[in-house]
């Protein structure tokens, strides 16, 4: 019985890695087994379930319990007439979790677990923010080889290369939001759109938001993005993370100056890092991070590389927080199954 399960939710993972990467949604799968195990129907979205009597549904994430622009997915699967459900790992969200409860409650079979280190590490962006209540938040600069992120006159805009700024502009548009700050809106007037190769606007465009508290000029560029603009008029980075996570940003880009940055991981709200190398040397006081009150080897932050990869001439180092790295829950099954 697992093995037919674990081969449903490696096809379930599949079908979730074809939904959107951005947006307040996770991508889930769903596979519909009959009595002998063999696959019925799949379904990218548990509310195209009409008629299921009968049948186990295998979802890579606990059915959710919560009203939003549908109804909950587990009584969709109630009202299709399921018999069992199969999930991998359970939904923390504020509003969403208790579906398997709900089931139960109806009489559904529910069984838990299922490939859940799989579906951790895929869902891991999302299950970080939900469980959070903030978005995953992603430091991305562009450094010359000695870590200057600018030149002593404040010069910082093509340090890298063009295949390097093309990788920035499929970054921004993964994300949901453009963090910065109004230093290097001030010093940069930047757009912070994402553009293809021919400079188009591409079809998911994050929103930007401006910390700080100095307003930004009327005619600056972000003025017309086309996402729009939040402009926050604070410095108080977690509850500018927390006002983003009720408007359902899950991932957080930033492109700011070292004072952002450096508040961001002095905070520990720096999940990952996206650094840019460019084979230079600028030399001078402009560094990626300021003083974040380490005083010896042994207090420095540690991080895991998750990437290394050539763009050009230059470098991209990917790399997570220790606090942030991708944790692996124990694949213990929990089932509440009467066949064995
Ligand atoms: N190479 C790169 O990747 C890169 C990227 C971006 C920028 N840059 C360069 O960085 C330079 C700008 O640096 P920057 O440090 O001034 O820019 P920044 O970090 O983007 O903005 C700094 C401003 O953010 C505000 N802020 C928001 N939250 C804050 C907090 N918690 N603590 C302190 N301040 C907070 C403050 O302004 P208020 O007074 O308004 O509150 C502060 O002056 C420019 O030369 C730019 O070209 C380089």
């Amino acid at each position: 019985m697992t093995e037919r399960y674990e081969h449903a939710m490696r096809r379930a993972l599949e079908l979730a890695s074809q939904g959107p990467v951005t947006g307040g949604n996770p991508q889930v799968g769903a596979v519909l087994l009959d009595a002998d195990g063999r696959t019925d129907a799949e379904v990218d979205a548990l509310t195209k379930v009409a008629d299921a009597r009968g049948l186990t549904a295998v979802v890579s994430l606990e059915p959710c319990n919560h009203y939003g622009h549908t109804g909950p997915c587990s009584v969709a699967l109630i009202e299709a007439g399921v018999t069992r459900v199969v999930y991998a790992v359970a939904d923390p969200g504020h509003e969403s979790a208790g579906g398997a409860e709900r089931l139960r409650g109806a009489g559904v079979e529910v069984v838990s677990g299922v490939l859940a280190d799989e579906a951790e590490r895929f869902l891991h962006i999302w299950l970080t923010s939900a469980r959070r209540q903030r978005p995953w938040v992603t430091v991305k600069w562009a450094a010359s080889l000695d870590g200057r992120v600018a030149a002593s006159d404040g010069s910082s805009q093509w340090i890298t290369g063009t295949a390097a700024r093309q990788r920035v502009h499929e970054q921004r548009a993964a994300s949901d939001a453009i963090l910065t700050g109004t230093g290097t809106v001030l010093a940069d007037d930047p757009s912070l759109t994402a553009r293809g190769d021919a400079g188009e606007l591409m079809p998911h465009q994050p929103v930007p938001v401006v910390v700080g508290e100095r307003a930004i000029p009327t005619d600056a560029q972000l003025r017309r993005h086309p996402a729009g603009i939040i402009e926050t008029r604070s410095r108080d980075l977690a509850a500018v993370l927390s006002d983003l996570d009720s408007r359902a940003i899950r991932r957080v880009f930033v492109e700011a100056g070292p004072t952002l940055v450096t508040e961001l991981v002095r905070q520990g709200l720096a999940d990952e890092f996206a650094v840019y190398l460019a084979p230079m040397l600028l030399g001078g006081d402009r560094l990626a991070i300021g003083d974040l009150g380490i005083t010896t080897l042994a207090q420095g932050r540690r991080l895991t590389v998750t990437g290394v990869e050539r763009l050009g001439d230059d470098v991209l180092v990917t790399a997570v927080s220790e606090a942030g790295g991708v944790s692996i829950r124990p694949a213990a099954y929990s089932t509440d199954e009467k066949e064995s």
